[in-house]
């Protein structure tokens, strides 16, 4: 190995502590499993997983501080000591003085759009999750994504592909449409963790100040979306992880977060706020909903978890580890020709089944098809975002999903590069039987979230 002797030696950022084995599963076995499962790896046993890309949400492991702070965590039921850590860091990480606890992060999109948002209201954002938009939707009011340009064309790199269309968002506020708030999110899960950056957020701050609408981020990948916007702007070269994320929190009325991705935590989240007045009318509900206002559906030792769990994502040695992690294992995809989303994003590698499985039709879910053979072939669990996910209509006909997308999403602080190895290695074996994949067809619980339960049968 040649090495630049002018270059700092940089030791890796962790060393492990405790482990856990990995059972070893034959193909045979992985058949019967996936076969019992209706070909949906939702339902195939955890222990039966190799490495487990299937999210990065609540997988990640704990630091030893962490799992330490839980011992001495405060479990009263008001007024703990483990929620003033917990409080103590939000604000000093956001700068929000109001800081409602949840017990994940979609309790506090609940909670926030509850209080904001009327039917036939419109709330635009850059690109929102799931549960966002359908909390967005339960009220009677619109979601709508304005994604940038540069956001459609998934295999060519762009730095900022999280970005919002703020020519569209100008439109939208200058416009009759009734607008609560507008929602940024950091990096864009939609767009497979692409950031957003400093530039267009100051951008659609002065937009929603002209309008006079306030702006929320949702902070769940804040630390990443960080760690990206110094690699791409020059102008933060000098300044820290957690002193661009402030950055983003001054242009914002308040944050919804799910504490369980860079949060560090197994579970949890946090609604925080700069108006006191909308905390004030938000906490009956935190309370009816949740829990009282110094917990808010979590134990006091997940409070004091994520508390250090928040700095720890911050930590310029762990960012840097985590997006080499995420952008190693894209390289390694990239050399076998595999069509992939460029660039890699902060969590996660967006394979684009649609192409690589040209012959497999999008009404017979290419995306599936890869997961069941990347589960089958090497234990590899994987998660589909194509037509099976986002295909089905209400009235139970099908569309054509904009793109047949798989996500390997990395779990904090749980594999090593030789895990990457091994996925990679899998995806060599599955490219050399990949013109006899065939598709699948859903045979029972076709019903909304349906690549939850969905069994299905290879066709
Ligand atoms: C961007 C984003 N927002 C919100 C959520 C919801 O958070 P939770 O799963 O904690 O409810 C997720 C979960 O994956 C997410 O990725």
């Amino acid at each position: 190995m040649t090495s630049d002797p002018t270059r700092e030696l940089i030791p890796p950022a962790y060393r492990t502590k405790v482990v856990e084995p990995i059972a070893r599963t034959t193909i045979a076995q992985r058949e019967r499993l996936l076969h019992d499962a209706g070909h949906n790896v939702f339902h195939v046993p955890a222990s039966s997983v190799a490495v487990d890309l299937l999210t990065d949400s609540g997988t990640g492991a704990m630091s030893a501080a962490q799992w330490g702070s839980m011992f001495t965590a405060d479990e009263s039921y008001a007024g703990a000591a483990s929620f003033d850590r917990f409080r103590g860091t939000v604000s000093e990480i956001t700068g929000f003085a109001h800081v409602l606890p949840t017990h994940q992060g979609r309790a506090a999109e609940k909670l926030l759009m509850r209080a904001l948002v009327q039917t036939g209201d419109v709330v635009p954002g850059n690109g929102h999750f799931d549960t966002t938009r359908a909390h967005i939707e339960a009220l009677g009011a619109s979601a709508l994504d304005l994604p940038c340009a540069a956001n459609a064309r998934s295999s060519t790199a762009a730095p900022f592909k999280g970005n919002i269309n703020v020519n569209a968002l100008a439109d939208v506020l200058s416009s009759d449409a009734r607008v609560p708030l507008v929602l940024i999110t950091i990096t864009s899960n939609r767009a497979g963790g692409q950031p957003v950056s400093l530039d267009n957020l100051h951008e659609t701050a002065a937009l929603c100040r002209e309008a006079n609408v306030p702006l929320f981020l949702d902070a769940a990948r804040f630390a990443e979306n960080a760690a990206l916007a110094q690699r791409s702007d020059v102008e933060l070269n000098d300044s820290s992880p957690a002193h661009i994320a402030r950055a983003y929190f001054d242009l914002a009325a308040g944050c919804t977060m799910s504490a369980k991705k860079d949060g560090h935590g197994n579970i949890g989240g946090f609604l925080a706020l700069r108006d006191a007045a909308l905390a004030k009318a938000i906490t009956p509900s935190l309370i009816l909903d949740e829990g009282f206002i110094t917990y808010g559906g979590l134990a006091g030792r997940d409070l004091d978890a994520i508390a250090i769990g928040l700095r720890e994502a911050l930590e310029p040695d762990y960012l840097r580890e985590r997006l080499h992690q995420v952008d190693a294992l894209w390289q390694m995809l990239h050399a076998l020709n595999i069509p992939l989303v460029a660039p890699a994003g902060g969590h996660a590698v967006f394979i684009d089944a649609g192409r690589w499985l040209a012959h497999i039709p999008w009404n017979e879910y290419p995306g599936q098809s890869l997961v069941a053979a990347l589960y089958r072939t090497g234990g590899v669990r994987a998660c589909e975002l194509g037509s099976l996910m986002f295909g089905l209509l209400p009235d139970g006909t099908e569309r054509r999903a904009e793109h047949e997308f798989v996500r390997l999403a990395i779990p904090r602080r749980v594999y090593g590069h030789e895990h990457m190895c091994y996925v990679a290695e899998t995806f060599a074996r599955v490219a050399e039987m990949r013109q006899s994949l065939r598709g699948f067809r859903v045979t029972s619980m076709n019903e909304p979230l349906r690549h939850f339960m969905a069994k299905l049968a290879p066709l």
